[in-house]
């Protein structure tokens, strides 16, 4: 008899209680944006593990660990973590991911380098050969729009304005975000060095240089543990 293979969603679940291992009771944690993140802060608060204080990527997430009675603390009170818990929208063999699916790729990845360790929670469809096939999202100062698609569609990007209630979206930090489609990122180290100097670029989603140090993957076999 064939066992039904877990869904997306489940896959999400099981990573995100995994994810509870690598918690320090009484330190700082820090804690990404998303999907599996939202159930890894509700695995958290159902846990009763007591930490110190989060220190959060996202307006999203401060909201809902408030909600759930986790302590939110900025991060200019903690000079480190040692852990930092975040999805990803793609994450390849070395741990470099594409991030910034729900928006919050600049504060995540000031979080994250702020961090010694980076615990990546994803079900097995986030698992690529080679980054690029997601739409790169990349925060940037409006104004710098136009020269950008330009500087992308020279590298055979297509990158276009995200768009949310029929209007530009505006990230936490009140700028745009372009999602880049088309690109074969093969470097990512060289990539991420490249694109951050582009004059109006705030963050690109590339996390070469905040990679992630151990990945959780949700496959239907059960949670792999990556080490990189
Ligand atoms: C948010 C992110 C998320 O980690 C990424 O988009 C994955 O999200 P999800 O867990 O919903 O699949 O980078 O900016």
């Amino acid at each position: 008899m064939s066992q039904t293979p877990p869904t997306q969603d489940e896959l999400k679940t099981m990573v995100a209680q995994a994810a509870l291992a690598y918690v320090i009771p009484g330190e700082y944690l820090g804690v990404g944006t998303g999907s599996t993140v939202n159930k890894f802060i509700d695995a958290l608060a159902a846990s009763g593990v007591s930490i110190k204080g989060a220190v959060s990527s996202s307006l999203a997430s401060t909201q809902r660990m408030a909600s759930l009675g986790i302590p939110v603390v900025d991060l200019a009170q903690v000079d480190r973590m040692s852990v930092y818990i975040d999805g990803a929208d793609e994450i390849d063999a070395h741990g470099y991911m594409v991030k910034g699916g729900g928006a919050a790729l600049t504060r995540e990845k000031i979080v994250a380098a702020q961090a010694d360790q980076f615990v990546c929670i994803a079900d097995a469809s986030k698992r690529v050969q080679v980054l690029g096939a997601f739409p790169l999202p990349v925060e940037i100062i409006p104004m710098s729009a136009p020269e950008i698609v330009r500087r992308f569609q020279a590298m055979g990007g297509v990158a276009t304005l995200r768009i949310a209630n029929g209007q530009p979206l505006v990230t936490d930090n009140g700028q745009y975000l372009l999602d880049v489609k088309g690109l074969s990122i093969t470097d990512p180290l060289a990539f991420e060095n490249t694109v951050s100097q582009w004059p109006g670029v705030v963050t690109v989603g590339v996390f070469a240089h905040q990679h992630a140090h151990v990945c959780l993957l949700g496959t239907p076999q059960g949670v792999q543990s990556l080490v990189y």
